[in-house]
């Protein structure tokens, strides 16, 4: 079932174009990555979805009704943890929490429910009255997320949350989006690391310039490459008759102190390995890489996804 749709969302500022005919399907329950770079429109799209702006023209539903900003029934099934941490540094978390609760309209006992709920998830139940000015990068991450939870949205808006979160924090993010997401919560989650949206979604969109260029699992949306294979190769491992023999299998080019090889479409990697144990070589100096979500942005646009 689709739980938000978005049909040619358009959004400028002055003269910049920031959506431009967006169209999107996200499933509920699912765990939605945005992928794209700077500027790609991401968190334009989520601030629409959460009522922060409004489209200039375009339409979007949520479980089949069309989205209304003063519908409140509606602003309930919608959290959204922003890119730019929302916090109040000289509260604590738990007070921090207790506002946002308040905004949602909860009170008495299902707030306080809730705050234990959320500290819960951030991880930070231990450290609910210290001032968020003394917390890491990573705490206050993990506080963000846990603020647009407070009125058990059905749908998470999280945008772009591990940008300057340590490894040990970026895991637990990870962890807690998935259990989320295991409870049944949609995530749309926001990045520019195909990393992420390689390990943590199930349907990944691509955007760029205001627009979703595809949507699919990653294994659908790999299968639009050419399928060729890249290998890499220490220079150093390859004498000068060996760098031409490698030649043979594809287009080589200097990477570093390697050699990356795109083969040609008839390539076999069994025939590479007869040739290096023909020449004599350790296969293990041989490193081959299956085409990624970045080599398909590159394909799709012309662009790197990072700059
Ligand atoms: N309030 C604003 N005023 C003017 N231009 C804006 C505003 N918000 C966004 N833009 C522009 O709209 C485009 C899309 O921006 P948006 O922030 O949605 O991208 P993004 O994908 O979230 O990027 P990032 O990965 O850098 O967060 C950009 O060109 C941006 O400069
Ligand atoms: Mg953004």
């Amino acid at each position: 079932m689709t739980i938000l749709q978005a049909r040619n969302l358009r959004k400028s500022f002055a003269s910049t174009t920031a959506l431009q005919d967006l169209n999107l399907d996200i499933q509920s329950g699912s765990f939605f990555g945005l992928l794209g770079p700077n500027g790609a429109g991401k968190s334009t799209f989520m601030s629409i979805v959460s009522g922060f702006l409004v489209q200039d023209s375009g339409k979007l539903t949520l479980e089949g009704q069309a989205l209304v900003p003063s519908d409140i029934a509606q602003k309930k099934k919608i959290g959204l943890s922003p890119q730019h941490i929302a916090l109040y540094k000289e509260l604590s978390a738990e007070s921090n929490l207790k506002l946002f609760g308040k905004i949602y309209g909860l009170s008495g006992k299902v707030l306080s429910q809730q705050i234990e709920y959320a500290l819960e998830v951030a991880q930070l139940s231990d450290r609910r009255k210290s001032a968020v000015k003394e917390f890491s990068g990573g705490m206050k991450r993990r506080l963000n997320i846990a603020t647009a939870l407070m009125h058990k949205p059905k749908i998470l808006l999280c945008d772009e949350p591990t940008v300057g979160v340590d490894p040990q924090s970026r895991n637990a993010i990870f962890d807690t989006l998935l259990d989320l997401k295991g409870e049944g919560m949609t995530v749309v989650y926001s990045t520019h690391y195909m990393e992420e949206a390689e390990r943590l979604c199930d349907q990944i969109g691509i955007i760029d310039a205001g627009k979703i260029l595809r949507t699919g699992t990653l294994d659908t949306l790999l299968q639009e490459l050419p399928r060729t294979n890249i290998i890499r190769a220490r220079a150093a491992s390859l004498d000068e008759s060996n760098q031409a023999g490698f030649r043979q299998f594809g287009e080589v080019e200097p990477d570093g102190s390697s050699l990356q090889l795109k083969t040609q479409a008839d390539f076999k990697l069994s025939h590479f390995f007869r040739w290096t144990e023909e020449q004599g070589l350790d296969a293990s100096d041989f490193q081959i890489a299956r085409p990624s979500l970045e080599d398909l942005f590159l394909h799709l646009t012309g662009k790197d996804l990072r700059e």
